[in-house]
């Protein structure tokens, strides 16, 4: 038997989609993985994070972002002026893809495949947060959810609009209690910023990397401003 459709039940909050995922097995990864890595964060968050697949570390801790690219993005979050305790952390693909060999586990891309099998749960999550602003770490993520061809090197850093999917419009049809006429509910305009990823910054070259580093700040400062 093949992998299944990710099964996503609804209306059961961040929770319930988190003990739903751990039990996933929409694409292969799950089996040597140690765990599914769910996102992270308050269902209140106006903000959303998303990268791109749960590194070594996070796999051992069933954690987004706690390795050392998640101890750059902390750094680069208070730099910016963001509490990353305020916003949601999660990721493209949920579980971690290496090659194992004796020494250790080699980090390797997620496939088109993983991508598509995972978005199910990213879906899920931005239905029930109903975030303000999506800031994609990475091509990968950028890629995932705005269209295989973005270019992270020219688009980042600008607030683009953007629409999640599974955003409810709400249209009431019946007059209210007062027997006025209901007002159409339109949702907030939301939005998208893409930027780099944290691990590209760890591997830029000694003489570059301030400079990589900093201008990662810039982009999540843009998020700040348009947040405060
Ligand atoms: N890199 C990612 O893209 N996500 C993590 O959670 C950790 C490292």
């Amino acid at each position: 038997a093949h992998d299944h459709p990710a099964q996503v039940p609804s209306g059961v909050g961040l929770t319930g989609l988190r003990e739903a995922a751990a039990g996933c097995r929409a694409c292969e990864l799950w089996e040597p993985a140690t765990q599914t890595v769910f996102g992270e964060g308050p269902e209140t968050a106006r903000i959303v994070f998303v990268g791109e697949q749960p590194g070594d570390q996070e796999d051992r801790a069933g954690e987004p972002f706690v390795g050392p690219a998640g101890k750059l993005l902390d750094r680069a979050l208070t730099d910016a002026g963001i509490d990353r305790r305020d916003a949601y952390v999660t990721n493209a693909v949920k579980h971690f893809r290496f090659t194992p060999t004796p020494k250790r586990r080699i980090h390797q891309s997620p496939g088109a495949e993983h991508i598509r099998a995972c978005k199910p749960w990213l879906e899920a999550e931005f239905s029930v947060l109903q975030p303000e602003i999506v800031v994609c770490l990475g091509a990968v993520a950028a890629k995932a959810l705005i269209s295989p061809s973005f270019r992270i090197t020219k688009e980042r850093g600008q607030l683009l609009p953007w629409t999640p999917p599974g955003r409810q419009l709400t249209m009431p049809t019946e007059p209210d209690a007062d027997g006025d006429e209901p007002e159409e509910e339109v949702p907030a305009q939301t939005w998208m910023l893409a930027t780099a990823h944290p691990s590209a910054v760890l591997r830029t070259p000694d003489d570059a990397r301030a400079a990589a580093y900093d201008a990662l700040v810039a982009d999540l400062s843009v998020v700040a401003t348009a947040l405060a």
